[in-house]
């Protein structure tokens, strides 16, 4: 019996190394593939900061906040109009709409997993933190065009919103500082829902097609994405120059004018549900998955600022297919969301 097993092993190895020198390219797992596939896991719990921990009661306050139009000054956008779960908490516009009906500079971000954006925010890292964001839209002439004094006022006119603070913080009282802070809290609830990808992860090999799992090899090996894509959010939250961006916007670089890395450097995204999102880019200036593989192929715009990581791919057609079928396995599973599903009274897991 012994002996058979051994033989069969043996022939095993043998057809895994014929495969290995004969096979077409990317037949075969990379050998780093299972270290890669650690570095993947699902953290355990959604990380809240101390000066603004979890409540159940915060969190509901601020998801009515978030849908709510009373935020802006005609009462007809609320967060929710630009930021909407069934496009990836983005917009699925190419531009944001001002409301004039023209295009602002930016396309919508998604802010699925924002919670664990521990850097500046924004496309071009203009917002220090969660807490500082949600002032910026609301009080925008453009956007949802309500001074935050007005904003607050209308707050405390409404009695149901009193009784919502007092349960989020002890006491009725409304002030910029709560509206921040039970928007945010209730934003960090946002994270990406169980994947094809994670239940690969966790160790279901019939999870995701082999196409995806030679594309995941490339995406951490030859092809470099991981470098920028990093962790399970696939975001080392950090600002590059990839070589897109032919216009004028220059993102960080306008905030840290002494830095050439950081002209035309913007915040890597998250890659969860990026099916779901496109345009892509801050500017929308891509329109499909296949574009930015090809822009990734070219290697970019070659400039001074581009980032070292950024460069001419030579992939094979079969090789941008496999990095294709890599991405859409990055896309939730199931219906309920941050906005349907109910609270947790603890911090919840993601
Ligand atoms: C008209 C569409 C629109 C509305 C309404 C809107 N946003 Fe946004 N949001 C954007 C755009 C565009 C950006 C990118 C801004 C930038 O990078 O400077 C953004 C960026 C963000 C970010 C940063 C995400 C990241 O990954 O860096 C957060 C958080 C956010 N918005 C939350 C909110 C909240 C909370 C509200 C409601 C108070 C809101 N937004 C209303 C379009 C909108
Ligand atoms: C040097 C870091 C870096 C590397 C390497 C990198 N990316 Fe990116 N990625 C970014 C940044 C930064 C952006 C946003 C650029 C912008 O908006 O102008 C981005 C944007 C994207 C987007 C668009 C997402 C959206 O919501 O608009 C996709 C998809 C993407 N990258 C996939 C990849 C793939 C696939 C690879 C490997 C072939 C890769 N990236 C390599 C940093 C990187």
């Amino acid at each position: 019996m012994l002996s058979i097993m051994r033989n069969i092993g043996a022939a095993a190895t043998a057809l895994i190394t014929v495969i290995t020198v004969s096979g077409p390219a990317g037949t075969v797992a990379d050998p780093r593939r299972a270290e890669w596939r650690a570095g993947y896991r699902v953290p355990d719990a959604i990380p809240f900061p101390e000066t603004n921990p979890y409540s159940q009661a915060k969190a509901e306050l601020g998801r009515r906040l978030f849908v709510d139009p009373i935020l802006s000054g005609a009462r007809d956008r609320a967060c929710l109009t630009c930021h909407q779960p069934g496009l990836g908490w983005a917009d699925g516009r190419a531009r944001a709409a001002t409301l004039a009906g023209s295009n602002m500079d930016l396309r919508t971000p998604t802010i699925l997993n924002v919670a664990w954006q521990d850097g500046p925010l924004g496309w071009d890292g203009k917002f220090r933190d969660l807490e500082t964001v949600a002032r910026t839209p609301i009080a925008a002439a453009g956007n949802m065009n309500l001074k935050l004094v007005d904003a607050v006022a209308r707050l405390k006119a409404d009695e149901s919103y009193s009784a919502a603070f007092a349960a989020a913080f002890g006491d009725p009282a409304v002030s910029a500082e709560r509206l921040d802070q039970a928007l945010a809290t209730f934003q960090r609830t946002i994270v990406a829902k169980r994947a094809p990808f994670d239940r690969w992860i966790a160790g279901d090999e019939a999870a995701i097609p082999e196409t995806a799992k030679r594309g995941f090899d490339l995406f951490n090996g030859k092809a470099g994405c991981a470098q920028c894509h990093s962790g399970w959010s696939f975001t080392d939250n950090s600002f590059h120059d990839i070589g897109t961006a032919e216009g004028n916007d220059i993102g960080r670089g306008r905030l840290m004018p002494k830095s050439v890395a950081l002209r035309y450097a913007f915040k890597t995204p998250t890659l969860r549900d990026v099916e779901l999102r496109g345009p892509y880019m801050h500017d929308g200036a891509l329109p499909d998955l296949a574009a930015v593989i090809n822009l990734y192929d070219r290697g970019g715009i070659d400039r001074p600022s581009r980032a070292r990581e950024i460069k001419v791919l030579h992939l094979a057609a079969e090789e941008k297919s496999d990095l294709l079928a890599f991405l859409a396995t990055l896309t939730g599973e199931g219906e309920s969301n941050a906005l349907t599903a109910p609270l947790p009274v603890d911090a919840p897991k993601p």
